[in-house]
């Protein structure tokens, strides 16, 4: 139980701060604890956006050789380098490998074109972005990146929508396994399978891209404690121990999606927005089907 007063204790505390946990990997790395998705960025976008995220606070960017704005994803961040915001060291940076792109050499590259795209020297965190288990080379993707992470191009080595029967096929425990989750589709079962094996898991799509939290439970717990629905979406996985990383292009709606640190979700609003889960809450591919159809 919390003592009265406590959670305005800690809203007082945060509100200077605004500091984003971090959370430590497997491998010895930490990873912020929220991040700016970019799926559906252009170039134009992506780097304005970034720019503007580093400016705001965020120190971690999801990309991925799929979206197309890697070169973007890259400006931004030098733009932001250039204006004294950030170093190349305070920012987390993710791209991932296709599913076409899994065999070794397609791999290798694959990581050396989103480098040369973001003109960085090396990516904190690389994922497998789909099994694809049909094709068969989701473990040669994964071994190339180790390889990679030891030729220092890579810091950590991760995965994107595995599940049980693929992660134990994988011939060391990836850092995060990045899957889709919001209020409904918790993936609760997910979630306890990636903890035990010492895997963070990563929420993609956490405000399940803005289509049901206004006509949800959620938006009654968000004029209590006086936030926007999608800040207590993005709180609530922030009190699972789950790293979010919610997309906006819109400046407005990129600091409101940081502001997320002064204010605490009680015992009873974590409940409350856990009923919500649904046997149907998926809203997108199922990883055992995707791209084996
Ligand atoms: N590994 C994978 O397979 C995979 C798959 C999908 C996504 N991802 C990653 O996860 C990130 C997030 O997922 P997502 O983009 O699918 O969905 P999301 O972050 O849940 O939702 C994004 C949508 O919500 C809107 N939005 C953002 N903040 C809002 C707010 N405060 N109030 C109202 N609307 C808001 C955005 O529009 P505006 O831009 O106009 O604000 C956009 O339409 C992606 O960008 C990508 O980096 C990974």
């Amino acid at each position: 139980m919390r003592a009265p007063g406590e959670s305005r204790r800690l809203a007082d505390m945060n509100a200077n701060r605004n500091e984003i946990d971090h959370v430590a990997l497997c491998d010895g790395n930490t990873i912020p604890q929220l991040g700016l998705g970019t799926y559906k960025m252009d170039d134009v976008q992506a780097r304005s956006a970034v720019r503007y995220a580093l400016e705001v606070g965020y120190r971690h960017i999801d990309t991925a050789s799929l979206y197309g704005n890697e070169r973007g994803v890259g400006c931004g961040l030098d733009d932001a380098i250039s204006d004294g915001i950030v170093t190349r060291e305070d920012v987390f940076v993710t791209t991932k490998v296709w599913n076409d792109a899994q065999t070794a050499e397609a791999t290798r590259k694959s990581v050396r074109d989103s480098l040369d795209r973001m003109a960085l020297d090396y990516a904190d965190l690389v994922l497998v972005h789909w099994p694809v288990a049909g094709q068969g080379t989701f473990a040669e993707c994964f071994d190339t990146l180790l390889e990679l992470k030891q030729e220092g191009l890579i810091r950590s080595v991760g995965v994107a929508n595995f599940y049980p029967e693929v992660l134990d096929q994988l011939s060391e425990v990836p850092v995060v396994n990045q899957i889709e989750l919001h209020p409904q589709f918790p993936q609760n079962e997910q979630v306890a399978d990636d903890r035990h094996r010492g895997i963070v898991t990563q929420a993609w799509s956490p405000i399940g891209r803005a289509t049901y939290l206004d006509n949800s439970p959620i938006a009654d717990i968000a004029a209590e404690v006086g936030k926007t629905p999608a800040q207590v979406a993005i709180r609530w996985h922030l009190q699972r121990g789950i790293v979010a990383i919610p997309k906006s292009a819109n400046r407005e709606r990129i600091r409101e999606n940081f502001e997320v640190t002064d204010f605490e979700l009680t015992d009873a609003h974590m409940a409350t927005i856990a009923s919500m889960a649904r046997a149907d809450g998926r809203m997108s591919a199922d990883p055992r089907e995707f791209g084996n159809e």
